[in-house]
Parts: C-alpha cells; structure tokens; sequence
C-alpha cells in the first residue's frame, strides 16, 4: 500500500464519536517503513489526540527517527491541513522542504512543504545561549 491508501485504511480505525470527523495519517520514515494513525477522541474533549500524533507515536515506536513524506486524509469539502499543533509536531521529525499530502476522500489533494505549513517555526536553535 502506498502513502495514500495507507492513510485512508488507517482512518477507517478513527474513534471520533463526537466530531463524527475520522482522520487518518501516515508516514514514510527515514527507515523506508510506513506508519500509520487516526484520531482518538475521548469525552473529555482536549484529551483527544489527531491522526498525525498517532502516526508519529507508531513512528517512534517502531524504530524511525525522520519523517521524509506524510499524508492526511479527512473526508472534508477541501484538503484537510494539520492543526498547528502538529504542524509543530511534524516539524520536530521533519524537515522543511518534506511534504505533506492533505487528501480528502473524494479525491482532491494538496501538497505543501513542512515550510509553507509552519512558517517560522520554534526550533531548538532558538534555545541556544548565545
Ligand atoms: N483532526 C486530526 O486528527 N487531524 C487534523 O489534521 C485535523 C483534525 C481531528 C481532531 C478531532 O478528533 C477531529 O479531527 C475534529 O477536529
């Protein structure tokens, strides 16, 4: 399976009984390995986590360290983007110039580099003493 249809599977597994809005994500990592995640929703709302935080979660689970594409899919009316706290998220494993594949599951795709999503992204370099 490819990036895409990885991603479609893996939303079939969302758990989102309260936005009714099934997302799934998936990764190529630096290992050559794909990962996948959906949305985990929980009754307390902010404890849901997105698709792209699972992905990245079996990511490191599963040995990879780098992102090099990611794809996500929502059945939306336009390419669903990460919110931005996974922009920052995919940021920490990703660099600028990969890109993210927004997909709907009528078809429609968008594609956008981790540079375009984030634009002056918190880095570690800011942290450094001068
Ligand atoms: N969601 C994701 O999983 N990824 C995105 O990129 C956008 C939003 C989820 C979070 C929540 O479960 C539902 O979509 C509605 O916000």
């Amino acid at each position: 399976m490819n990036l895409l249809e990885t991603a479609r599977a893996a939303r079939d597994a969302a758990y989102a009984p309260y936005s009714n809005f099934k997302v799934g994500a998936a990764i190529l990592a630096d290992t050559g390995d794909i990962f996948k995640g959906c949305n985990v929703e929980n009754v307390a709302y902010p404890e849901g986590t997105c698709a792209e935080a699972g992905a990245i979660a079996a990511m490191i689970q599963g040995g990879g360290s780098r992102i090099m594409e990611i794809t996500v899919i929502a059945d939306s009316p336009a390419p669903v983007p990460p919110c931005g706290g996974c922009r920052q998220k995919i940021a920490e494993f990703a660099d600028a110039d990969v890109v993210v594949t927004m997909a709907t599951t009528s078809g429609q795709t968008l594609r956008m580099t981790v540079a375009q999503l984030l634009p002056g992204a918190f880095t570690s370099s800011h942290m450094e003493e001068r």
